[in-house]
């Protein structure tokens, strides 16, 4: 299944390296903790398109024995460098088979899927890793909504885009990272609430929960329109 990673690229992925959970990163990471407590049995993870390894080390906080794995040698090798002792697998597009004797009580996806182009592809690939879960085990997939392509964040702009507003489910649309020093766009592929609804059927994924966390008052942040409108989307996913 080969295909274009903007991942795969030394400027893009040394940026990335630098971010943690600055501004409007912040929201996508804040909500987890509780919602993995509330349906994650087991500390045994994967975090699948684990890039410089930021998802990784912060399932290793919560406890969890995590593996994160990518199909980018340089995100990879940027993810071992900031976590020597850590567990990081380069991998071929959609070969698990390093992990075939081992179960996963929870697979986490940050924004991986974001960059997957075509349904076909994101459908085998979640079938595929939906075979490492233990019985009650969950995918917890973490993404951008179609409105993070049209709106201004804290960080990111999208004001030099205006065609993004016309995208329609799978098309490609792009976004600069405010917070990186790297201010070319990263092109994306937008995906609706409504697309990922059929994909999880196709992949025969249960939908366990759906939460779209909003920027708050009190927070340490000067946010734009993450009060009102959510950047992100978290899906908890069972096996059928
Ligand atoms: C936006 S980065 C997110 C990295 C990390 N999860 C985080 O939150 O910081 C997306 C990562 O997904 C990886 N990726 C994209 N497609 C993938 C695939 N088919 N298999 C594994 N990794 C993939 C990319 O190489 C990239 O490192």
């Amino acid at each position: 299944m080969p295909f274009s990673n903007v991942y795969d690229d030394a400027q893009r992925a040394e940026a990335y390296a630098t971010l943690e959970f600055p501004g409007t990163y912040y929201l996508a990471y804040r909500d987890l903790p509780a919602i993995i407590d509330k349906h994650v049995a087991g500390r045994e993870a994967l975090d699948f398109g684990c890039g410089a390894g930021r998802s990784t080390r912060f399932l290793k906080k919560l406890g969890f024995n995590a593996i994160g794995l990518d199909i980018s040698t340089r995100m990879i090798q940027l993810a071992i460098d900031a976590d020597p002792e850590g567990s990081y697998r380069l991998v071929d597009d959609g070969d698990f088979s390093a992990f075939d004797q081992t179960r996963f009580d929870l697979i986490l996806s940050a924004f991986a899927f974001d960059n997957i182009p075509d349904v076909a592809r994101r459908c085998e690939l979640l079938r595929r890793l939906s075979r490492l879960l233990n019985d009650d085990g969950r995918i917890i997939l973490l993404g951008s909504t179609p409105d993070i392509y049209t709106h201004e964040w804290v960080s990111f702009t999208t004001k030099d885009f205006p065609e993004n507003r016309r995208a329609k489910g799978g098309s490609q649309v792009r976004i600069v990272m405010k917070d990186v020093t790297d201010a070319r766009p990263v092109v994306d592929v937008v995906w609706f609430h409504e697309d990922y609804m059929k994909l999880f059927a196709a992949a025969e994924l249960g939908l366990i929960a759906h939460h779209t966390p909003l920027g708050r008052k009190n927070e340490p942040y000067h946010w734009l329109v993450e009060t009102s409108i959510a950047p992100w989307v978290i899906y908890v996913l069972a096996g059928k």
